[in-house]
């Protein structure tokens, strides 16, 4: 197989946000997931667990999404701030348990800081108010002194927290109100035009990003009534400010009955699931057409003071493999991460690098003990899954620009590439997902060698994983390096079957 690798001609820079968490009040993705509690026999900072923050510091995610996810529309965030806290009934996709709530407001910003991550927090449009909303802003970023920004210093921060993002609704399709797109808009508008001034003033530097609940992308009709409905909805009036547009989806496998299971599979389960990963490529791609559309249509502005909305970033707010099993886990949505899921998680964030021109955040679901998860515990007990180490080894490809790879051979269907450049270092990735088979790769390169690396994570079966017994079973690790080498030795490789590789390349 031939591969070549070009500049591309539009610059695509990949924006770090792409590769983003998500974390919620669900099973065990906070309680005993990050939390333990300032008690615990558990190793940790204030309550947090030390191994998940050492852990989620190396790969640095640059942004993480709370409360949730459904829970956020049952969430007031009174609730989890100050010395008293309440405890409330969390029934989210089976979790059925008390939640404490004594990680609130403050815990989740000293967790996001010390994992060196901006917070995205997500306000409750469904059982909370508007009202609501504002006071957290206020709690929250309010620098002159007011009740509630003395309330904050009481909780031991003076100095605001500056938090950027804030999603307005969550899934409101759905589980976040049942709402029909003109409800929505309509909602939107009254809790945009709420939000404190330092939030709103589009020209201030205070202004913040306000995240627009998006489609459900698993569902084609309905994904594209629904955001052509809400692009028609903004244009009705002049639109409030918004900033991006939360798509959720998920690469739903569910079986028979629901019994499609994340450890026990067949290779037609490999290659199904891995066929669902490839699909949302051509779903990102129409989402932003239809934005692109939308935002044609609106109005133009009349009075001096009008602003026309220019432009509305397409997000990626939840994504991850789902598999029919995770509903009935005692844990809620607990899910074992295996090869099949190293792959399909590097395809997605191959999928997000290539179209960094048309999608600028993303987070993943969830990051601990739920879904598509990076690391797994259990009372004492902590794993890295291999999602983790396709974070960490794709980590070198943020802020890069985007380059093309052309096959310029016979194709093969199991293989996938994606190149980027930073100065004179391309970092290739090389996916095979193919059960049995290595390919030999010819690459054509814009010049000499002087420095060369691969990194690989590779199974020689398909359901391997790490486990609490054998954490380090499926690793990545660096499995060659050379210096000066000359282009003809070097380029052409041989990638293993079930294998995600990381080629770091330093021209002359
Ligand atoms: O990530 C799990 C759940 O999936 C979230 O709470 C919800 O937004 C989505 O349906």
């Amino acid at each position: 197989m031939k591969v070549k690798i070009e500049k591309r001609q539009n610059e695509t820079k990949i924006n770090p946000r792409l590769h983003g968490q998500f974390i919620e009040f669900l099973g065990n993705a906070i309680n005993d997931g990050i939390w333990v509690g300032k008690e615990s026999k558990i190793p940790n900072i204030n309550g947090m667990r030390l191994d998940v923050i050492n852990a989620l510091k190396e790969i640095e995610p640059p942004i993480i999404r709370w409360p949730g996810g459904v829970f956020a529309d049952h969430y007031n965030w009174q609730d989890g701030v100050g010395e008293k806290r309440k405890k409330v009934f969390n029934e989210g996709f089976g979790t059925y348990s008390v939640e404490t709530n004594e990680f609130g407001t403050d815990e989740f910003l000293e967790f996001a800081s010390l994992i060196h991550s901006e917070p995205w927090i997500n306000v409750n449009l469904l059982t909370g108010s508007a009202r609501e909303m504002t006071e957290w802003m206020e709690y929250i970023n309010r620098k002159q002194s007011t009740y509630l920004s003395k309330k904050r210093k009481d909780s031991g921060h003076e100095k605001p927290y500056d938090v950027n993002y804030w999603g307005i609704g969550n899934e409101v399709w759905g589980g976040g109100g049942m709402m029909t797109p003109e409800q929505y808009v309509a909602d939107y508008r009254k809790y945009a035009t709420a939000a404190p001034t330092f939030a709103l003033n589009q020209f201030s530097e205070d202004s913040r990003y306000f995240i627009l609940s998006g489609a459900d992308a698993n569902k084609p009709k309905e994904r594209r009534y629904w955001t052509k409905s809400v692009m028609k909805e903004l244009a009705r009036a002049r639109p409030p400010k918004v900033d991006g547009y939360d798509l959720h989806w998920y690469n739903w496998y569910l079986g028979n009955e629901f019994s499609a299971s994340a450890t026990d599979f067949n290779a037609n389960d490999w290659y199904q699931v891995i066929k669902g990963a490839t699909e949302l490529e051509d779903i990102l791609k129409e989402q932003y057409d239809l934005i692109q559309d939308g935002l044609d249509q609106l109005p133009e502005p009349e009075g001096e003071f009008d602003q026309k909305l220019e432009k509305m970033d397409l997000i990626l707010g939840e994504w991850g493999n789902w598999y029919g099993r995770a509903f009935f886990e005692e844990k809620a949505l607990y899910q074992q991460n295996t090869m099949r899921d190293a792959i399909t998680t590097a395809i997605v964030l191959d999928i997000l690098h290539s179209n960094a021109d048309k999608v600028k955040m993303a987070s993943m679901a969830q990051t601990i003990n739920v879904l598509n998860a990076l690391i797994l515990t259990n009372g004492e007990q902590f794993v890295l899954t291999p999602v983790y180490d396709i974070f960490k080894m794709y980590k070198v490809h943020r802020n890069n620009d985007v380059l093309d790879v052309t096959i310029t051979d016979e194709n093969s269907d199991h293989v996938k590439f994606f190149a980027s450049i930073n100065d004179k270092t391309i970092y290739l990735n090389v996916i095979n997902f193919d059960l049995t088979e290595t390919i030999s790769v010819d690459i054509d390169l814009p010049g000499l060698v002087l420095q060369y690396q691969k990194e690989e994570l590779a199974a020689n079966d398909m359901h391997e994983t790490n486990t609490f017994e054998d954490p380090n079973h499926l690793r990545a690790a660096i499995v060659e390096q050379r210096n000066n080498v000359s282009a003809n030795e070097l380029f052409d490789i041989s990638i293993k079957p079930m294998s995600v590789s990381v080629f770091k390349i330093v021209l002359g």
